[in-house]
């Protein structure tokens, strides 16, 4: 039986009618219409379904929404609001920004996630090496791009400015 659901998503409450067992990546795009979290495998093998909980990566389909309940979730609509301060309100977060000027998307099935992995990473760790880059999206699958373009928009962000 469905139960009402309350969610910290984006930095805004919100409630949702759900199915105890439900993903949290299916209540983010079925029931509040956040569809830039994407449904790959299903399973934790792609990363497309990546969010940010409590600013950590996570498999937003291995997450029960139950589970989420009490946590900051942010998903790719909200990135733009982790920008760094003094940043222009309009604009997008500095790894969105990346992600273009280096032509790291493609299709951009896997890129929400991409983008979320990364922005984890520099949180944890602002200056990564290229390997470190490289492990820290090692569970985000790109069937388009060959990935050395993600890389470097990541770098690019993560470089002494
Ligand atoms: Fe969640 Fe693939 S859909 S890891
Ligand atoms: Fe197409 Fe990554 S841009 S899967």
């Amino acid at each position: 039986m469905k139960q009402v659901i309350a969610l910290n998503v984006n930095g805004e409450s919100r409630e949702v009618l759900a199915e105890p067992f439900a993903a949290l990546v299916d209540v983010l795009r079925d029931g509040l219409g956040l569809t830039g979290a994407k449904k790959g495998c299903g399973k934790g093998n792609c990363g497309a379904c990546t969010v940010l909980m409590d600013g950590k990566a996570v498999n937003s389909c291995l997450v029960l929404a139950v589970d989420a309940q009490g946590r900051r979730i942010t998903t790719i609509e909200g990135l733009y609001l982790l920008r760094p301060p003094g940043e222009h309100a309009n604009r997008l977060h500095p790894l969105q920004r990346a992600f273009i000027q280096h032509g790291a998307v493609q299709c951009g099935f896997c890129s929400p996630g991409m983008l979320l992995a990364a922005a984890a990473l520099l949180e944890e760790n602002p200056i990564p090496t290229e390997a470190e880059a490289r492990a820290a999206l090692e569970g985000n699958l790109c069937r388009c791009t060959g990935y050395q373009k993600i890389i470097e928009a990541i770098l690019s962000v993560s470089a002494p400015r």
